[in-house]
C-alpha cells in the first residue's frame, strides 16, 4: 500500500469505520452482514481493500448514460485488478431532451443526492460516470463537496449522424430541420427522419453541445484520465477508457488524491481557455462556476470576461464548425487542444490532474493532430471565439458569443456607420416559451428584420430551472425572405447545440425582479459591442414608473422539489446553486463523518 504524501502512516480508509471498527464489533457485524448477502465475503470487505462507489447515471430513462451500465463492468475489472472493491449505485436520473420542466432543475437534485450518497456509506473513492448535459456537472459539484477521491469516465459521443450524405448533428439538425419545415421545404415525415438521423447508436449528443462540452471540460480541468472525453461511446477504445478509469481511481485513494488538490483555481482558469477553443456550450460558465463554488475556488464570470474572449476557436465541431465526435476523437481529442493552448502559454501547465502528474506531463507526449480538425493557434478557425460578459441597465450580466455576429447582421441593425459596433433594434417581448409560440407568427406583433427577440421568466427561478428557450427563431415569413436569425435576450439558457446570436443567461431574471420584467414590445434596445452594453432607451424616470408598477409573478409549483429549488435557488450568473449547499465545503474534514444509527 503507498503512503499518503502528507504523512509516513498507511491512510486509512474511511470504510473501515463500517466494516472494520474494533472498538464497536456490533456495528461492524450490522454493517458487514447486508453487504454480504449477495455474496461478497466478511474477508474482502474486511481485507483494507478500498471500496470504489461507480456512481452510475445510465438508465433507461437516460439513454444518453445508458451504455455507462454495461461500461461498468470493465470499471469493475479495473478496480478488481488493482486491488479494490467495485460498489455500484444509481443516480438520479438526468435526460436533457426528457425532463420536464427542464433537466436543469435536477442538476442540483442529482448533486444533493449523491452528496448523501457519498459522504453516508463506506465509499473511499468514486468514479463518475457522465455524459449527458447536467449528468457531468452533478457529478463533479457533489465530488467536490465530499472531497474524497474522484475521477471522470465520460460516455463519450454517439457516433457521427448522416441526412442524404450530409453530417447531421445533434440538436444542431433540429434548429435546421424546423427552419426547413416551418419553410415548407419538407414534410412531417422528412422532419422526424431528418432529427433521428442525427442519433445512430448510444452515447450521448456528438455536437459540441452541452454533454460534449462539459465532459471536455471535465478533462481539462485533469478530472478525467487524458483523452477520455472525446472516445465515441462504441469504439473499444471507450471500454478500455472504463478499464484504465476503474484501475486509477484505486491508485488515487492509496495516495489520498482528491478533489481539491485537482480542481484548483488554475484548473478552472484551464478550463475557461478550453471552452473558447473548443466552440463549447453556452451552458459551460453556469455549471463550471457551480462546481467552483461548492469545491470553495473563487471562480466568477469576471474569470471568464478575463480569459476567454480572446482565445481564438480551434476545434472545427458543429454548432461553430463542421464536424462531430468522431472526427474530433480521430484528430485527437481533449489533449490535442489543451496541448496547443498550452505550448501558446494560454494555460497553466503545472496544475495536478488524476494521473497524478501535471498537465504539462500528461500533454508531454501528444500526437500532432489533424490539423483538417483542430487548428493551429496561430492559425485558427476564429479569432476572438470565447464568450463575453455583457451588462447594462436591464441586468447585471448575461453572456454572448460576439464571434457568431456576421456581416448580415451588421448590416440590419447598424444605426450610425461612425459605431460600427451599436447596433440598435425593436424589443418584442414573450413571457416565456408558450406566449412565444403562441404569438411569434402573429402579424400583429410586426416582428421584422430590425427586431430583438426578448424573453423573459424563462430563469432558475421563474420557469423553474431555466429553460433552453432565448434561441428563439424569426417568424416562418422571415425566414421564407432568408432572414433565419435574429438577436435575442433571455434570462433563459440556450441549448449548447444552437449558434444563435444571443444574449442570454441574464441575471438578475424577470422573475426575481430583474429589469428585463420592466420591459415592453416597442422599446428601443441598444447593444455595443465595445463597450459590452445592453441598453434599453428609456429615461430613468420611466424605469422607476414601471417599477413601482411591477408585480411578481405567481409562481406555480408542480412537485415539491421545484417549490424547495425555487426558494434556495441563486441565478445563473453564480452558477443557479442551491445557495445554503454552497456553504458546505470539504464536509468530511469540515464537518467530520456522520453518526451511527443503532
Ligand atoms: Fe443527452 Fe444531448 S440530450 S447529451
Ligand atoms: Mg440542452
Amino acid at each position: 500500500m503507498r503512503h499518503r504524501p502528507d504523512s509516513d502512516q498507511p491512510h486509512r480508509l474511511r470504510s473501515r469505520r463500517w466494516f472494520d471498527d474494533p472498538s464497536n464489533p456490533g456495528m461492524t457485524a450490522l454493517y458487514l452482514e447486508r453487504y454480504m448477502n449477495y455474496g461478497i465475503t466478511r474477508e474482502e470487505l474486511q481485507s483494507g481493500k478500498p471500496i470504489v462507489g461507480i456512481a452510475q447515471t445510465g438508465s433507461d430513462l437516460a439513454p444518453c448514460n445508458r451504455h455507462h451500465l454495461e461500461l461498468a463492468g470493465r470499471v469493475r475489472d479495473g478496480i478488481r485488478d488493482a486491488g479494490g472493491i467495485p460498489l455500484e449505485f444509481p443516480v438520479h436520473p438526468i435526460q436533457e431532451t426528457g425532463k420536464r420542466p427542464t433537466a436543469a432543475l435536477d442538476r442540483n437534485l442529482a448533486y444533493l443526492g449523491l452528496v448523501e450518497i457519498l459522504h453516508g456509506y463506506p465509499i473511499d473513492g468514486v468514479v463518475l460516470t457522465t455524459g449527458c448535459d447536467k449528468t457531468t456537472p452533478a457529478c463533479l459539484m457533489a465530488a467536490a463537496t465530499v472531497n474524497i477521491p474522484a475521477i471522470v469516465l465520460s460516455g463519450g459521443p454517439m457516433l457521427d449522424g448522416w441526412w442524404h450524405g450530409k453530417l447531421a448533428g445533434s440538436g444542431t439538425v433540429i434548429w435546421h430541420a424546423r427552419k426547413r419545415l416551418a419553410a415548407g421545404e419538407i414534410d412531417y415525415e422528412e422532419f422526424m427522419n431528418m432529427v433521428a438521423s442525427s442519433a445512430p447508436s448510444a452515447g450521448h449528443c456528438n455536437t459540441m453541445g452541452t454533454a460534449l462540452s462539459m465532459n471536455s471540460l471535465a478533462e481539462a480541468l485533469g478530472m478525467s484520465l487524458p483523452g477520455c472525453a472525446a472516445i465515441p461511446a462504441p469504439y473499444r477504445e471507450r471500454g478500455q477508457m472504463a478499464y484504465a478509469t476503474g484501475k486509477r481511481i484505486v491508485g488515487m485513494i492509496h495516495e489520498n488524491l482528491r478533489p481539491s488538490d485537482i480542481m484548483t483555481q488554475g484548473a478552472f482558469e484551464n478550463a475557461v481557455v478550453a471552452a473558447a477553443a473548443l466552440g463549447g456550450s453556452s451552458n459551460c460558465p453556469i455549471h463550471m462556476i457551480a462546481i467552483a463554488r461548492h469545491m470553495g475556488v473563487e471562480h466568477t464570470l469576471d474569470d471568464w470576461q478575463r480569459l476567454g474572449p480572446d482565445v481564438p476557436l480551434l476545434v472545427d465541431c458543429q454548432p461553430a464548425g463542421r464536424f462531430l465526435g468522431e472526427a474530433f476523437h480521430r484528430a485527437g481529442g481533449v489533449p490535442a487542444v489543451m496541448k496547443e493552448l498550452l505550448d501558446a502559454g494560454k494555460l497553466d501547465g503545472s496544475v495536478r490532474t488524476v494521473t497524478g502528474r501535471t498537465l504539462a506531463e500528461d500533454l508531454a507526449n501528444v500526437a500532432e493532430p489533424d490539423r483538417e480538425v483542430i487548428r493551429r493557434y496561430a492559425e485558427p478557425l476564429k479569432e476572438a471565439a470565447g464568450y463575453v460578459v455583457m451588462s447594462g441597465n436591464l441586468f447585471d450580466s448575461a453572456v454572448m458569443k460576439i464571434s457568431v455576429i456576421d456581416s448580415a447582421f451588421r448590416k440590419r441593425f447598424l444605426s450610425d456607420p461612425e459605431h460600427p459596433d451599436v447596433f440598435e433594434g425593436r424589443a418584442v417581448v414573450f413571457e416565456g416559451p408558450e406566449d412565444y409560440h403562441e404569438r411569434i407568427e402573429d402579424p400583429e406583433l410586426g416582428v421584422d428584420a430590425q427586431s430583438v427577440l426578448v424573453i423573459r421568466n424563462s430563469g432558475p427561478v421563474g420557469y423553474p430551472g431555466g429553460a433552453e428557450v432565448v434561441n428563439m427563431q424569426p417568424p416562418a415569413a422571415l425566414i421564407k425572405e432568408g432572414i433565419d436569425t435574429l438577436p435575442t435576450i433571455g434570462d433563459g439558457r440556450q441549448s449548447g447545440t444552437s449558434a444563435s446570436p444571443s444574449i442570454l443567461n441574464v441575471s438578475p431574471e424577470a422573475a426575481v425582479g430583474g429589469n428585463l420584467a420592466l420591459l415592453k414590445t416597442g422599446d428601443k434596445i441598444r447593444i455595443d459591442l465595445q463597450a459590452r452594453k445592453v441598453d434599453v432607451m428609456i429615461s430613468a424616470d420611466e424605469l422607476a414608473a414601471r417599477r413601482a408598477a411591477w408585480k411578481a409573478p405567481l409562481l406555480q409549483h408542480k412537485t415539491p422539489w421545484e417549490e424547495i429549488y425555487r426558494s434556495m435557488v441563486g441565478q445563473h450568473a453564480t452558477g443557479a446553486c442551491l445557495e445554503h449547499a454552497t456553504l458546505y465545503l470539504n464536509v468530511i474534514e469540515t464537518r467530520g463523518e456522520s453518526r451511527h444509527n443503532h
